[in-house]
């Protein structure tokens, strides 16, 4: 049995866009929830909805058996655990402020100097997002921690547990989000390219998502081929969309754009075919973006 309840007392600790939203989530599943934040006045309508406002972070940290931290970057959560003492003695310190790999680990090993349970999250949703199951949450680091906490977590989201290295949440976060931005910048590279002929991007969006759909079912045979380094192919070589990427950067000119999204794409295959991979699928990309390992 868990010694923790679906009900028990919880801490959030920064109430910008994200952290207010957590704290919501809590509040809305029943739990007792303390807050802080640098600037108290975003406390407020948390308070209005139930929450209690520490004074300080070590009374924050205090008030509860798990004390969430969602602040800006890795020097804010420096800036917040700084001279909290011993306040994290017996409590559970779960960081979902998104960070680097180094960054998570280095305050995990903070938190194991000091005795302290840690596990470090990443939150792949909006602030609007949290509180539904479809709310994608990543931990790493103390499994205890992530098993007994689950209860009070899952209010949040469903949460994916992916190892002690407290910094593998991080490192996924990144990898997701780079998918997220590059795809993104393609979008709107590709909206501006049909709005240049007068099409609406909300007309053009309907085609974009389906092909989008499209492009994720390419995904497993190419994680096949990067896994492998088998880029042997008989579906499309990596040199015919280079040169179809010399068309896109050409056309976008044309049509008045600047090429600043495809041109160090372009850049990148061009790299991939000089180094004899023209004939080889489009996995075999992941050859230049390494770095050659040291001798
Ligand atoms: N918003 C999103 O869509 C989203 C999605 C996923 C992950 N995240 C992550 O969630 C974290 C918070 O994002 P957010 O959207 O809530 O940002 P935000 O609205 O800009 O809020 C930033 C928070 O950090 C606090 N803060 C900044 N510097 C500080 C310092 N030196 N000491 C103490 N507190 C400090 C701010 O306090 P003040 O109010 O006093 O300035 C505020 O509470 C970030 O790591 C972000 O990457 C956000």
């Amino acid at each position: 049995m868990n010694a923790y309840t679906k009900q028990a007392p919880v801490t959030v600790i920064g109430l910008g866009l994200m952290g207010a939203a957590l704290a919501r989530a809590f509040l809305k599943a029943g739990h007792p929830t303390t807050v802080w934040n640098r600037s108290a006045r975003k406390a407020e309508d948390l308070v209005a909805s139930g929450a209690t406002r520490a004074a300080t972070v070590t009374e924050a940290i205090r008030a509860s058996p798990l004390v969430v931290v969602c602040v800006l970057d890795h020097d804010a959560v420096r800036d917040v655990i700084r001279d909290v003492g011993d306040a994290f003695t017996g409590r559970v310190f779960v960081n979902l402020t998104s960070e680097t790999p180094a960054q998570a680990r280095e305050t995990a090993a903070w938190a194991a100097a000091r005795g302290i349970d840690y596990l470090d999250g990443a939150i792949m949703d909006i602030p609007q997002g949290v509180g539904r199951p479809e709310a994608m949450l990543l931990y790493s680091g103390s499994r205890a921690a992530f098993t007994d906490w689950q209860p009070a977590l899952s209010c949040l989201g469903t949460g994916t547990y992916l190892g002690a290295d407290a910094g593998l949440a991080a490192l996924y976060d990144l990898a997701l989000l780079c998918i997220m931005w590059s795809t993104l910048s393609g979008f709107f590279h590709a909206a501006a390219l049909v709005g240049t002929e007068q099409v609406a991007a909300t007309a053009f969006t309907r085609m974009a998502t389906r092909w989008l759909t499209a492009v994720a079912g390419f995904l497993p045979r190419m994680a096949e081929q990067v896994d492998s380094g088998d880029y042997e192919t008989d579906v499309s070589t990596l040199g015919i969309s280079a040169v179809g990427l010399g068309h896109l950067v050409h056309a976008s000119e044309e049509q008045g754009l600047t090429a600043d999204v495809p041109g160090p794409i372009k850049a990148l295959f061009d790299r991939a075919v000089a180094k004899g991979h023209g004939g080889h699928a489009l996995a075999s990309l992941v050859e230049v973006i390494r770095r050659p390992k040291a001798e």
